[in-house]
């Protein structure tokens, strides 16, 4: 799909752009998180009436009758059921001094995925699931994973696993004002064009969601961060959500950004608040 893009750029755009609503959600100058939230589920209403929030749960599955039909045949044997196993081993395994995750992940790390991402207030930074997972890692001196899949995707795949139908709960205390500029930054990367395309995040999953970009119906925006990691089969294996954010910057031409950077973990920071409620359901697959 990527490449489909890639090889056309002028004239999918157009394509694209053909008909499309050029106005964005009112964006407010200061920072209302929670007005910010009504506005999004308000558009996302208005495209779809006939779904309920959890529905947003399952991506574009959820607005694609056909593609629902091979997701749920699939999910019968799910593709990401060995990543679970090799998670939860993985998981268990002792550093080489001894200590485990349990020992430094909130709850011992079991049912808190659907709490990431977090603000740390000591750190003054967006952590993320994975960010902890490394954290983790270093204070007990192993070398960091990398962020895009393999065993990072494994471990992600098992502490999902044990969050799963927990609804997303992502707060941002009022009380640090470094939260809510990491929100507010997330929220501007999300609606700010950019690449040679020009497209902002919001330009395909928010004004076109519904619509056929080529061979893809594009997805809401609201339950895009519910399902992590997946299998996608395009990729052949499992792979994180910044794996998919990097992707999409692809698509566009834009300047890549590293999995883990404070841009992405802002970025999913903000969709996360969106998508406040919605029941985890990772991993996942997709196609
Ligand atoms: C050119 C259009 C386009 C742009 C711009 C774009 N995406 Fe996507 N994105 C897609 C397509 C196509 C898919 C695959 C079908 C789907 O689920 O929407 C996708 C899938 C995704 C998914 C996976 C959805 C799922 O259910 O697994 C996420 C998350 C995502 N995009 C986030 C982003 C973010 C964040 C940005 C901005 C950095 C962005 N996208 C920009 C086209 C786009």
């Amino acid at each position: 799909m990527a490449a489909k893009i890639l090889n056309s750029t002028l004239s999918s755009s157009a394509l694209l752009l053909s008909g499309l609503l050029w106005l964005l959600p009112a964006t407010p100058s200061h920072a209302d998180p929670l007005q910010d939230q009504q506005d999004f589920r308000q558009h996302y209403r208005q495209l779809f009436p006939g779904l309920t929030l959890p529905d947003y749960a399952e991506g574009v599955y959820a607005i694609d009758p056909i593609a629902r039909q091979s997701w749920q045949a699939i999910e019968e044997f799910p593709p990401y059921e060995a990543a679970i196993e090799q998670g939860e081993a993985l998981f268990n395994t002792p550093f080489k001094n001894g200590r485990r995750y349990a020992d430094c992940l909130p709850d011992k790390g079991i049912a808190i995925a659907h709490e990431y991402p977090r603000w740390d207030r000591a750190k003054g930074e967006v952590i993320t699931l994975a960010r902890a997972v490394n954290d983790c890692r270093a204070d007990n001196r192993e070398a960091p994973l990398p962020y895009e899949k393999g065993d990072m995707a494994s471990l992600l795949a098992y502490l999902a696993f044990t969050s799963r139908e927990k609804p997303i709960t992502v707060t941002i205390p009022a009380d640090d004002p470094r939260a809510l500029a990491a929100y507010q930054q997330g929220k501007d990367f999300y609606y700010q064009r950019r690449g040679q395309l020009n497209f902002a995040c919001a330009t395909c999953h928010v004004q076109n969601a519904g619509r056929q970009l080529r061979s893809e119906i594009l997805s809401p925006s609201l339950g895009h961060t519910s399902h992590w990691p997946t299998y996608r089969l395009k990729w052949g294996e499992m792979g994180t959500l910044h794996r998919r954010f990097r992707e999409c910057l692809a698509q566009i031409k834009a300047r890549p950004i590293p999995a883990q950077s404070p841009e992405f973990r802002n970025l999913e920071y903000f969709l996360s608040f969106m998508s406040n409620g919605i029941p985890t359901n990772g991993p996942s697959t997709r196609k």
